[in-house]
């Protein structure tokens, strides 16, 4: 039986002994950066700079959302929507799209060190974040997107060795809110990694609303993760008129740690109230398809 209090202490102790003034923790709105934002307050409280970057791959209303929450630790939010989409204009090949993404965040972070004079960047980096970036699955935008030349003295990962259930029993023993304890794994890289090839702020603004709906449908179902994603264009009919609109994938999985996962089998009502919900609010949607691929042989995100 592990011993989630002392996991915290460490936690405290390996943050206080490595950081030595000034410290950067960029917030995500999830479970893995909160757990570690509380903590590393706790270690160094006022030497802490936390921030939040607004890449706007995020979710609706997430800087709203997560200034509720810490917004009495100083938490700062900036805003680098045009900064990110510009980055990965024209790219379409996945693996450039979490490497450009990565480096973008990067960049981000060392601009604020330079300004509040940090030297230590804090990562919520977690265990299956490392392994499938060692394994060369993919590289998440926390660990194998670094650029090699950072310009931090140390980046410390105080829960590595956890894995996202364990990070869960964390913040409810931290008293975080259930709204972060409980909510959903979403991806570093956020929304890019839900459109198929190039990003473009039509997609974007797609893919969003698909996902609000999602996620407000399936909220009492409580599935490990769901999300929508957007795929190509495909024929449709809408209003008389044939069309060629976005095919949006609905996907829900249920997983222990997202190194495998199988698809919900989601009562056919639910499935039916998304697809018509998205296919009738968002204008430009003609199709909505429901993933069952267990992973593997699929992966949980669709880059
Ligand atoms: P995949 O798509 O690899 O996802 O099956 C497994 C789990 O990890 C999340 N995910 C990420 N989390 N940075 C993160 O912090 C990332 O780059 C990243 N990519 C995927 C994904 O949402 C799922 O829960």
């Amino acid at each position: 039986m592990v011993d989630y209090k002392k996991v915290i202490e460490d936690a405290v102790d390996k943050i206080k002994n490595e950081c030595k003034g000034k410290t950067i923790i960029a917030l995500s709105g999830g479970v893995d950066s909160s757990v570690c934002a509380v903590i590393a307050h706790r270690a160094i409280g006022e030497d802490l700079v936390p921030i939040f970057v607004d890449t706007g791959f995020m979710r609706e209303g997430e800087p709203e959302r997560i200034m509720d929450v810490f917004g009495d630790m100083n938490l700062e939010v900036i805003d680098a929507r045009d900064r990110f989409i510009e980055a990965v204009e024209g790219v379409s090949d996945p693996e450039e799209k979490r490497k450009i993404i990565g480096e973008t965040f990067i960049r981000v972070f060392e601009e604020k060190a330079k300004e509040v004079g940090a030297r230590y960047l804090i990562q919520g980096t977690i265990y299956p974040d490392r392994i499938e970036s060692e394994g060369g699955i993919k590289s998440h935008h926390n660990v194998g997107g670094l650029p090699i030349n950072i310009e931090f003295e140390g980046i410390v990962e105080p829960i590595a060795d956890l894995y996202k259930d364990e990070v869960r029993i964390v913040a409810r023993e931290l008293g975080l809110p259930e709204e972060i304890s409980e909510r959903m794994p979403f991806p570093g890289p956020g929304l890019a990694v839900r459109i198929v090839g190039e990003v473009t702020r039509e997609k974007l603004e797609v893919v969003k609303r698909a996902n609000r709906i999602v996620e407000e449908e399936l909220d009492e179902f409580g599935p490990w993760q769901a999300f929508a994603a957007v795929l190509e264009k495909g024929t449709g009919v809408k209003g008389d008129v044939r069309v060629h609109g976005w095919i949006i994938a609905v996907r829900a999985v249920e997983s222990r740690d997202g190194m495998t996962a199988s698809p919900v089998e989601m009562p056919w009502e639910n499935l039916r109230r998304i697809s018509s919900r998205i296919a009738a609010e968002i204008p430009d949607v003609a199709r909505v398809v429901y993933d069952i691929t267990p992973k593997p042989p699929a992966t949980i995100e669709y880059e």
